[in-house]
C-alpha cells in the first residue's frame, strides 16, 4: 500500500458491492449501506460494472464472500460470540448493519489512513457509528495485531469471530501465516473466514488466468500489488497444524452454486476458507 494513503482496492471492493445492489438487486448479498458509503462514487462504480460485463465474476465473488462470512458471523453471534473482528475492514459495512446487543463489540482493524477515510465517508453519508464499533489502527506487516487489539479492549480469553476478506493477497506470506498463528493461539477460541488466491499456474481455465492477470496488473498500478498465494492442500495442512479443527473451503464456483448465481467461468483463482478452533480447556487457561 502507498504509505499514508487510503487503500484504492478498498474502494474497488466497495464499488463491486454497490454495483451488486443495483445490477443484481443485492440478491445474493443485500447491503443497504453499500451505495451510501461510496457517496458520489457509487454511480461511477455502477456505470463501470454496466460497461464492463467481464467484471461480473469478480463482483459476484466479492458479494458472495461477504455473504458467506456474514452468515457464519451471525451463526457465531447466535451461539454467544460477542467479539467480532473485521481485519482490513476497508469500506465494509457489517458493523453498521448489525443490531446492537448487550456486550457485543465489532473491532475494525485497518491501516490508519484507510480507517480515517472510512470514518470521513460514514459521517458524510450520515451513517452513525454504533456503540459496538471499535476502531483499531494497525499494519499487519509491522505489528502484532493481537497486542493492538487487546489494548483496545479485546479479551483474549473470550471467543472471537474474524472476518478477513480481500486482504491476504496483498500481504506477504509471512504476515498471513503470522496473523493466522496469532488467531489460533487465542485461548478463548476463534473462528475465521478469509479468502486467498492460488498461484496463477494452478488456475486451469485460460479465461480465469486472463482475469487474474488483469486483476494483478490493475491492483499493482494502484500501488497494492498481489503478493501471497497459497496452494489449497498446503494451506489446509498449515491451518490444521496451527490447531484449527474445523476447516471448510470453497472455490468461487462452489460458493456461487451454494447461493444461487450462475457460476462465473472467470473466477481469478480466489477461494474462501472458514476455520474454527475450540477454546483452550478451562484448566489450561488458568495455567497461562
Ligand atoms: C481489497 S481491500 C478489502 C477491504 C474489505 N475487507 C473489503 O472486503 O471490502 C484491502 C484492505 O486491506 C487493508 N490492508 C492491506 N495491507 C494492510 C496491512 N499491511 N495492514 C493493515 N491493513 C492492510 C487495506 O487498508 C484495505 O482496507
Amino acid at each position: 500500500m502507498q504509505e499514508g494513503q487510503f487503500s484504492r482496492t478498498a474502494l474497488g471492493a466497495a464499488g463491486h458491492r454497490a454495483a451488486h445492489q443495483v445490477l443484481e438487486d443485492g440478491r445474493f448479498f443485500a447491503d443497504p449501506l453499500a451505495l451510501s458509503i461510496l457517496g458520489d462514487e457509487a454511480q461511477e462504480a455502477i456505470d463501470k460494472a454496466r460497461n464492463e460485463p467481464l467484471r461480473r465474476g469478480l463482483r459476484l465473488f466479492i458479494a458472495l464472500r461477504s455473504r458467506f462470512a456474514e452468515d457464519a458471523a451471525h451463526a457465531a453471534i447466535a451461539r454467544g460470540t460477542r467479539q467480532i473482528v473485521v481485519l482490513g475492514a476497508g469500506l465494509d459495512t457489517f458493523a453498521y448493519r448489525l443490531a446492537p446487543q448487550a456486550d457485543l463489540h465489532v473491532f475494525e482493524i485497518d491501516h490508519p489512513a484507510t480507517q480515517a477515510e472510512k470514518r470521513r465517508r460514514l459521517a458524510a453519508a450520515d451513517i452513525a457509528e454504533p456503540a459496538h464499533a471499535v476502531y483499531v489502527g494497525c499494519d499487519f506487516e509491522r505489528e502484532s495485531f493481537v497486542d493492538t487489539l487487546t489494548r483496545a479492549g479485546f479479551d483474549k480469553t473470550r471467543p472471537a469471530f474474524f472476518i478477513w476478506l480481500g486482504v491476504t493477497a496483498y500481504l506477504t506470506h509471512e504476515a498471513v501465516m503470522a496473523t493466522l498463528a496469532a488467531i489460533a493461539a487465542l485461548p478463548g477460541g476463534a473462528e475465521i473466514v478469509f479468502d486467498y488466491v492460488v498461484p496463477l499456474e494452478a488456475i486451469e481455465r485460460a479465461s480465469a488466468r486472463a482475469a487474474r492477470r488483469q486483476l494483478a496488473a490493475k491492483v499493482a498500478a494502484a500501488g497494492e500489488p498481489l503478493r501471497a498465494e497459497f496452494d489449497p492442500p498446503a494451506l489446509r495442512a498449515a491451518l490444521a497444524a496451527l490447531g484449527f479443527n474445523e476447516i471448510e473451503e470453497r472455490g468461487s464456483e462452489e460458493i456461487a452454486a451454494r447461493y444461487g448465481p450462475k457460476p462465473t467461468r472467470r473466477g481469478a483463482g480466489a477461494r474462501l476458507i472458514r476455520a474454527a478452533k475450540a477454546p483452550r480447556a478451562a484448566s489450561s487457561l488458568g495455567r497461562r
